[in-house]
């Protein structure tokens, strides 16, 4: 199969490199120019385990390349992916489909012969059918099918999860349409994973209901764990308690500072937007999203609970800054609000991350920047876990707190053991476990 692919961010990138490795003749399209030619000279623009090595390999098969104009891929296409950026719209929280639409209008200008145009991207439901018209307005005489085929990868697990996805849903009603797509995940089915075709509006709700529970499911078991602090519970075993009912699942039970990412705090906020436009309101969600948002903001005055309640003039070191561990991405980080209230607080905050610092020092100029975790640590009053990080979940703990004024540790991804935290001499707190 011949695959256009338009738009290098995470999903378009990693997409595109996997379609690749299945077989599968690729071409990755961005208007990006610096982009591109950073991709031919075999650079990666963002960090995710793997995908270095992947690319690589493809472009080397000669089975993937790179190039800022979308008009020969597609014309060459049986499937043109879009894969462009769908972020928050300012001022009222909508997708800004602005980049999926110009997409549209572009790739019309150049499709010949069949082609089936697939939404790749995190779109509102309904994005489909405008896709469409836009496609038959530009172009009356394209021969092609839309569909909606969204893509449920994690950032830091993306190559595994694409390989060996738990299902993929694939929206349209086109026999066509079902064909192409389905020789396009034919590789998949040596891993039994099942290919399921529905309707192109069901399955562009499909992942916004998807992103929309899995953030309700941490969201619920975080305040759980707030309960489970005032009433000397373990939210950790109750997580596993109720995990192990099949029911509920044990996955995405893991009690912290709040979600972050590019995904769930933007993806939460546009579903609310789609069903008020039908006049339905998601009070779940819309609960989820606002929690959420609260707890973020709360962590820095755990922090400064666990001090006795004052921060002036306090060191805090905060370890791991993007917003979960193997991405450099500080998109909606939970760091950035604990950060800056500690900082509002009167605090002085050194940080170390093993690959975000670059993209931190944007959002968070004025703290400083640490080598490794042991440094971090020098001469602070508290050290607070807020990435779990692998690295950091082995310390060597007597060199740390000799490191320390203090020997308070605030661990907001439950890393350590609380009684080992206790035999190493530390006051320790953690999320929703008794001390
Ligand atoms: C999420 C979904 O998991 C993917 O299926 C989806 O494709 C993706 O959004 C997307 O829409 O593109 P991602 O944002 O990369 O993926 O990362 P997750 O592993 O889901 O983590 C999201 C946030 O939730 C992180 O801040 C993480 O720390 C937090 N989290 C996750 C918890 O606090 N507890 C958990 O148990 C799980």
């Amino acid at each position: 199969m011949r695959i256009a692919m338009i738009g290098t961010g995470y999903v378009g990138l990693v997409s595109g490199a996997c379609f690749a490795d299945f077989g599968h003749d690729v071409t990755c399209v961005d208007k990006d120019e610096r982009k591109i030619a950073a991709l031919h000279r075999g650079e990666i623009p963002i960090y995710e385990p793997g995908l270095d090595e992947l690319v690589a390999a493809n472009v080397k098969a000669k089975r993937l390349s790179f190039t800022t104009d979308l008009s020969k891929p597609v014309a060459e296409a049986d499937a043109v992916f879009i894969a462009v950026g769908t972020p928050s719209r300012r001022g009222d929280g909508h997708a800004d489909l602005s980049y999926v639409y110009a997409a549209a209008r572009e790739i019309a200008q150049s499709l010949s012969g069949f082609t089936v145009v697939v939404t790749k991207s995190t779109v509102p439901v309904g994005t489909g059918d405008e896709v469409e018209r836009i496609i038959r307005e530009t172009n009356p005489n394209a021969d092609v099918v839309v569909a909606s085929n969204p893509e449920f990868l994690r950032e830091g697990a993306a190559i595994r999860d694409f390989k060996f996805p738990d299902r993929v849903v694939v929206g349209t009603s086109d026999e066509r349409g079902r064909k192409v797509l389905g020789d396009i995940y034919r590789p998949l089915s040596l891993n039994q994973a099942p290919l399921m075709f529905t309707a192109r509006r069901t399955a562009e709700m499909i992942k916004y209901a998807a992103n929309a529970f899995l953030a309700t499911k941490i969201t619920f078991i975080n305040e759980i764990a707030d309960l489970s602090e005032k009433v000397g519970a373990d939210v950790q075993e109750v997580a596993r308690g109720i995990g192990l009912d099949n029911r509920i699942g044990t996955k995405f039970l893991h009690a912290g500072p709040g979600f972050g990412g590019s995904c769930f705090p933007k993806d939460t906020k546009a579903l609310i937007k789609i069903a008020q436009d039908y006049d339905v309101q998601l009070r779940i969600v819309e609960s989820v999203l606002a929690v959420n948002e609260n707890r973020k903001r709360a962590m820095a005055r755990k922090v400064s609970h666990a001090l006795g309640g004052a921060l002036r003039g306090k060191t805090i070191a905060v370890l791991g800054l993007t917003f979960k561990p193997d991405t450099d991405d500080m998109r909606d980080a939970p760091s950035i609000p604990l950060v800056t209230g500690l900082l509002d607080m009167g605090a002085n905050v050194r940080a170390f991350d093993p690959v975000g610092m670059e993209q931190a020092k944007h959002e968070l100029p004025s703290i400083t920047y640490c080598e490794d975790a042991y440094s971090c640590a020098q001469g602070a009053d508290a050290l607070v876990i807020v990435t779990e990080w692998v690295q950091f979940r082995a310390l060597d703990l007597g060199r740390l707190k000799a490191t320390m004024a203090q020997p308070i540790v605030v661990d907001l991804r439950n890393v350590y053991r609380p009684e080992d935290m206790a035999a190493a001499g530390f006051v320790y707190e953690s999320v929703g476990r008794p001390p």
